[in-house]
């Protein structure tokens, strides 16, 4: 198994291109067995995950095509099976959002539950009722979900019990082809919901107030072909923007999109770095000082992303003085704390708490270590190119579902790290 070796201690300095965002292609895909038509996606990631959903869009019959520069064609009029199963559901939550186009579409389909997840329990109860609001019928058996709806879903309201990004991007894919008008409120407003709204729309839905929380969707009969560029991943961006200022370092990156970033570049401030905002571009500077430490609380965007929650304990973990983190979006996503606190690190109040008090010390000993998600796996690595000595990070499969050439990008910006 593939590990990530590091020789901390240099700072990060130098220019890198964002990729595009994993979370928004993943629901792409899946909205793609919406359309009548070929439809195209450009700028997507090269990352197990978006393999994962190819594989699955294949299992169903789909013809994919993919060339060089990763711009995806996915023509789903060939498709022949209406069945996910639980062998590729399972590595990837995402991937159970097929279920709603495909019974949009289809008026039927069966898709694996996606199974316990390593960041807590992740139930999918709001998109089996969001679906039940549209007139679905839905029934369990053997581990998989079955939908049927006897011909085209029904417009509706749902009101969402709480935010959920994958909830809100189901059901307003399942919304498009019904009939009649569907209101969904307590939606999630997250730039990948209004990227997804955005492509949707391209292919010919009616979607209005994504980015709010309250989002419309008039059905339509048919959705047919479109060509969408996939935006900047926001989180893959805010990863190297913090790693930079953990290092004292000073980075440039372009294909980002400064407006999707306000909450974490806010923190950073704070830490103490000079950011500088073009219309795609973001500069960090920390003129080589040690960062102050920053508390924060994670809550649904606009908020602080949960998904930069790990980095910034990476960060404060070599900052000056003491910080308070708190996870509100998942219980259990604190695995990092304990590897880190492994290289010297000093965290208190991991296990069961949702809050941890992080004290800053001036320099972290490089270790083995290991992590089972891909967000605090890459909090890892930031704690290794901040330790002295070497850390060996396994497990980086984790890492590979959401980071596209994880090491030659560091590597670009000045930092000792190797793939063995
Ligand atoms: C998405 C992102 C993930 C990010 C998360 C929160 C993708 C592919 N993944 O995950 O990177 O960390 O948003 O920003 O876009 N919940 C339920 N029932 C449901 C749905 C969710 O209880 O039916 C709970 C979850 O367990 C979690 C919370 O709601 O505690 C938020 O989850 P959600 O926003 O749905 O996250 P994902 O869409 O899975």
């Amino acid at each position: 198994m593939d590990r990530l070796l590091i020789r901390g201690g240099k700072r990060l300095e130098g220019e890198l291109r964002a990729s595009g965002a994993k979370n928004s292609a993943v629901f792409m895909l899946c909205a793609s067995l919406l359309a009548d038509e070929p439809v195209t996606i450009s700028n997507v990631p090269h990352l197990r995950d978006i393999t994962t959903m190819i594989e699955l869009l294949s299992t169903l019959g789909v013809d994919v095509i993919i060339d060089e520069k990763m711009s995806i064609e996915i023509d789903a009029s060939t498709i022949q099976s209406l069945v996910a199963p639980y062998g590729l559901v399972r590595t990837m939550r995402a991937s159970f959002s097929v279920l709603g186009p495909l019974l949009a579409k289809h008026g039927e389909a069966e898709v694996s539950l996606p199974g316990g997840c390593a960041i807590g329990a992740r139930p999918v109860d709001q998109h089996l009722k969001g679906l039940e609001a549209l007139g679905a019928e839905i029934s369990m058996h053997d581990g998989y979900v079955r939908a049927t709806s006897g011909g085209r879903l029904k417009g509706g309201k749902f009101i969402f019990d709480f935010v959920t990004v994958g909830g809100t991007e189901h059901i307003m894919m399942a919304a498009t082809l019904a009939d009649g008008v569907t209101v969904l409120e307590n939606c999630a407003r997250e730039p990948e919901i209004v990227d997804l709204a955005d492509c949707l729309n391209k292919m010919g839905a009616k979607i209005t107030g994504q980015g709010t929380d309250c989002i419309m969707i008039k059905g339509v009969e048919r959705l047919g072909g479109c060509h969408h560029d996939v935006i900047p991943d926001r989180i893959e961006v805010a990863t190297y923007l913090v790693a930079a200022a953990a290092t004292g370092g000073k980075v440039m990156i372009r294909n980002a999109n400064p407006a999707h970033l306000d909450a974490v570049l806010v923190k950073l401030e704070e830490a103490g770095a000079d950011v500088t905002l073009g219309d795609d571009w973001i500069s960090l500077d920390m003129h080589g000082e040690r960062p102050s430490a920053v508390s924060l609380v994670t809550s649904p965007y606009p908020g602080f992303p949960t998904d930069v929650q790990a980095q910034l304990v990476a960060l404060n973990s070599v900052a000056e003085g003491s910080a308070l983190i708190k996870e509100t979006i998942f219980e259990n996503r604190f695995m990092h704390v304990q590897e880190m606190n492994r290289m010297g690190a000093h965290i208190q109040g991991a296990g069961s708490n949702t809050t941890v008090q992080v004290k800053g010390v001036p320099s972290l000993q490089g270790a083995q270590v290991m992590a089972n998600d891909l967000r605090a796996s890459v909090s890892l690595v930031i704690a290794g190119l901040v330790a002295a000595g070497e850390t060996e990070v396994s497990r980086i499969y984790h890492i590979d579902r959401g980071y596209e050439q994880v090491e030659e990008k560091l590597q670009s910006l000045g930092a000792e790290i190797r793939r063995v």
